[in-house]
């Protein structure tokens, strides 16, 4: 991988975007390679949870690398949407291992749409964050006119993308943009204490319950029978029989994950 960093510790792994001299601008190979890292992971059952998060103080990601698609014509920047969606924003969005965003700077464009394709996202107390693309003369094209909308709602959402403001960590907070706003040097730290409370959690219920939160934004979709179904598969796992035993016995559970 020429694009990304993976260090897996514990029950979780760090993924972390690495163009730092770019702010790490989201290219094509770099959404090629994470796809083939969030593939890889979550195929594998010692990684519970992934961390995602950028190179450097300074950004998480700065956008999608406006280099590649400056001369585009309308349907290779359709192209660019669908296959960035499909191989990256909504695949992620709708992983089993839960991927949480730690949002370390510059979030702007395609960046805070990877951060919201994210389960949820933490910030540092220096990010930024916006969706720019009408300065260039383009609309959100990863997801963004639809995620922030569902994160901030419809009049916060026209707000910033039509004046193109970043907001502070804060606001971003008080939006419900972010989870938790932490110093910089805390934020990974914060991100792996989270993603360690979250790993002794069953996964494969954990798994079921992404699906049915998603289920509430997919049109033509019920999300309370999406809910119905996985609250009864959870039934036949070896986790949902450790976890009502190991309560029964008043002893702590130990999780398989299947
Ligand atoms: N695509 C491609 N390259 C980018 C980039 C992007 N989205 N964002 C930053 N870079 C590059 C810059 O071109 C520069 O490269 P260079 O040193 O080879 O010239 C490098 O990253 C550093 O960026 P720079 O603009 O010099 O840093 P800054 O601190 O002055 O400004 C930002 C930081 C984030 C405000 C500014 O980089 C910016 O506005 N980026 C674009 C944001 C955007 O519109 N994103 C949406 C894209 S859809």
């Amino acid at each position: 991988m020429e694009n990304i960093l993976i260090e897996k510790q514990d029950n979780f792994a760090v993924v972390t975007i690495n163009r730092p001299t770019k702010l790490n601008a989201l290219n094509k190979a770099t959404i090629e390679e994470l796809h083939e890292a969030f593939t890889a992971l979550n195929t594998d059952n010692s990684t519970k949870v992934i961390i995602l998060t950028g190179s450097g103080e300074k950004a998480f990601v700065a956008g999608a690398d406006i280099s590649e698609f400056a001369d585009f014509s309308a349907a290779e920047g359709a192209q660019l949407a669908a296959k960035g969606q499909e191989l990256l924003f909504d695949f992620m969005q709708n992983l089993q291992t839960p991927v949480i965003a730690a949002v370390n700077g510059f979030a702007l464009g395609g960046g805070l749409e990877l951060a919201m394709s994210c389960h949820f996202r933490i910030a540092s107390s220096n990010a930024k964050m916006g969706l720019p693309e009408v300065t260039l003369g383009v609309i959100p094209g990863y997801g963004g006119t639809q995620r922030l909308t569902q994160l901030i709602g419809k009049g916060r959402a026209m707000e910033l993308i039509m004046t193109a403001n970043m907001i502070e960590a804060e606001t971003a907070k008080s939006y419900g943009l972010v989870n938790h706003v932490v110093p910089q040097e805390q934020l990974l730290d914060l991100a792996k204490t989270l993603a360690a409370k979250i790993s002794q959690n069953s996964s494969v219920a954990i798994a079921k319950a992404i699906e049915a939160i998603n289920a509430n934004f997919e049109d033509g979709v019920n999300g309370f029978e999406v809910e119905i179904k996985n609250f009864g598969a959870c039934f036949a796992t070896a986790d949902f029989k450790e976890g009502t035993t190991a309560f029964l016995e008043k002893r702590k559970a130990v999780f398989v994950g299947k």
